[in-house]
């Protein structure tokens, strides 16, 4: 990084003016490189939430929150989602370039055939109640996946890093439809290496061992298109979770099970569960005739109620992946006969009701990729707790490209925040 220009910081207390340079991205905003305040002041920037902070560089994935754009090494998502398929995806994301025929034939066989999980690993699955939250489930498993590779990865070695990576992409589709399979009291169903990932994903969640399953290409290219948009988002809440978790120098499967437990939460991947369930509701209290009502209540910040699906950090315009996770509902919705499904009818009232509310245009609040994601997911036939799941199976290769690229940093250092501390002074016991 060069820095062509600088910033001046003076302070009204007596600590002497300091100078740090400013280094311009290739595009989006300039950071002002503050390493040395600390040093140089002996004071701490407070930036809680990370509102005006990038905590790395990064050439992986770009959001212009304003224009509502991103951008996957480059393309935008809108080109991803025409022209590519979801391991062409992770190809472009790990590698830094769309692969060409032979690359993506080769690195489909290669995904393709990590795709079983040890015979052991089984037994964690049978550890849970049958009715505990997939999310769970997985947050166990693939924390525990670490066990089976933990002596067996020089986290240094890119080709060591790259081989995890290639296991994660490839074992999250099993791992995700066992705990599914689990769940619903079915057995596992075996990966089927002679189908796309995508179909064989929707084998392992739908397809028993006494039939034939042979997945609708119409909802596998649904599906697929789905992963794909959640693949990255650059240093989101869990993929700053994976990026802290790995720059200790824990194992990759360790630092993947930390991205799952905070993509959780309501606010972040947990939010197209909860917007389902938030559609719901407002379907049983009478459905279109309560979205002024439940607005309200939105608007009320004692009720706590929130849009779900709704804003986003860095987004002050429309999620570029809400407007294709809309065009694929109605593919979906068409394709099964469900072009009148009453809650996709609910989701476009309630959006156009509220892109119309001041309250939600003065605040910029426009729909995310969770708006219309459960809607298509329950369409497809996942139930409403594995949504989530589906988003971590998704963001696996975003998360394993940005542990592999803060790995391979060459004054990589553990990430160790400090703090405003306000508690008590030193003091003695009486
Ligand atoms: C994802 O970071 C990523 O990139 C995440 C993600 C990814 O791909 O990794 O894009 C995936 O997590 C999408 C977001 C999914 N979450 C939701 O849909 C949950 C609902 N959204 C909110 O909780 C909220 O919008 C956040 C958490 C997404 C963003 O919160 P911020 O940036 O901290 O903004 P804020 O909470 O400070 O909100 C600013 C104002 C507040 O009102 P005022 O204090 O100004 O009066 O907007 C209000 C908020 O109360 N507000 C909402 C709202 N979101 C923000 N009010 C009602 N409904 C909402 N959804």
């Amino acid at each position: 990084m060069s820095a062509q220009n600088k910033a001046t910081l003076s302070f009204t207390d007596g600590t002497p003016s300091v100078e740090f340079p400013i280094y311009p991205g290739s595009v989006g905003p300039d950071v002002v490189d503050i390493r040395k305040l600390y040093g140089q002041t002996g004071k701490f920037t407070f930036d809680p939430g990370f509102l005006s902070t990038a905590a790395c560089e990064s050439k992986i994935t770009y959001i212009d929150g304003d224009k509502g754009e991103l951008l996957y090494r480059g393309y935008p998502i809108e080109q991803i989602a025409e022209k590519c398929d979801y391991l062409d995806t992770c190809y472009l994301l790990l590698n830094g370039d769309l692969p060409d025929a032979q690359q993506s034939k080769d690195f489909s066989y290669l995904v393709m055939r990590h795709t079983m999980v040890h015979e052991q690993m089984t037994r964690f699955y049978q550890g849970f109640r049958r009715d505990a939250h997939p999310m769970a489930v997985l947050v166990g498993c693939v924390g525990a996946l670490s066990a089976f590779y933990h002596d067996s990865l020089d986290i240094n070695n890119p080709e060591h890093r790259m081989i995890s990576s290639i296991r994660l992409v490839a074992k999250m589709p099993t791992m995700v439809a066992m705990a599914y399979k689990y769940s619903i009291g079915q057995p596992f169903m075996y990966p089927k290496n002679d189908l796309s990932y995508t179909a064989n994903f929707m084998r392992m969640m739908f397809g028993n061992p006494c039939e034939e399953y042979v997945p609708n290409p119409v909802l596998v290219k649904a599906l697929d298109r789905i992963l794909l948009l959640h693949a990255d988002h650059e240093q989101n809440a869990s993929t700053s979770t994976v990026r802290l978790a790995g720059s200790s120098g824990a194992n990759p499967f360790a630092c993947i099970a930390a991205g799952i437990a905070t993509l959780w939460g309501p606010a972040h991947g947990g939010a197209n569960e909860a917007c389902l369930v938030m559609l719901n509701d407002i379907q049983k209290q009478g459905g279109v005739a309560k979205i002024g009502e439940f607005i309200s209540q939105v608007k009320d910040k004692n009720s706590g109620a929130k849009l779900m699906g709704f804003g986003h950090r860095v987004y002050k315009n429309y999620d570029p992946r809400a407007k294709l996770m809309r065009e694929t509902c109605y593919e979906v919705l068409g394709e099964l006969g469900l072009e009148n499904d009453p809650l996709f009818a609910l989701a476009m009232k309630l959006e156009q009701i509220a892109l119309e509310d001041d309250y939600f245009v003065q605040r910029k609040l426009y729909p995310n990729v969770d708006f219309y994601s459960g809607i298509v997911q329950r369409a497809l036939g996942i139930p409403t707790e594995m949504f989530t799941c589906i988003f971590a199976l998704a963001r696996t290769v975003g998360w394993i490209a940005q542990w592999g690229e803060m790995i391979s940093e060459p004054d990589q250092k553990i990430g160790r925040p400090r703090q405003l501390y306000t508690g008590a002074a030193r003091r003695n016991f009486k």
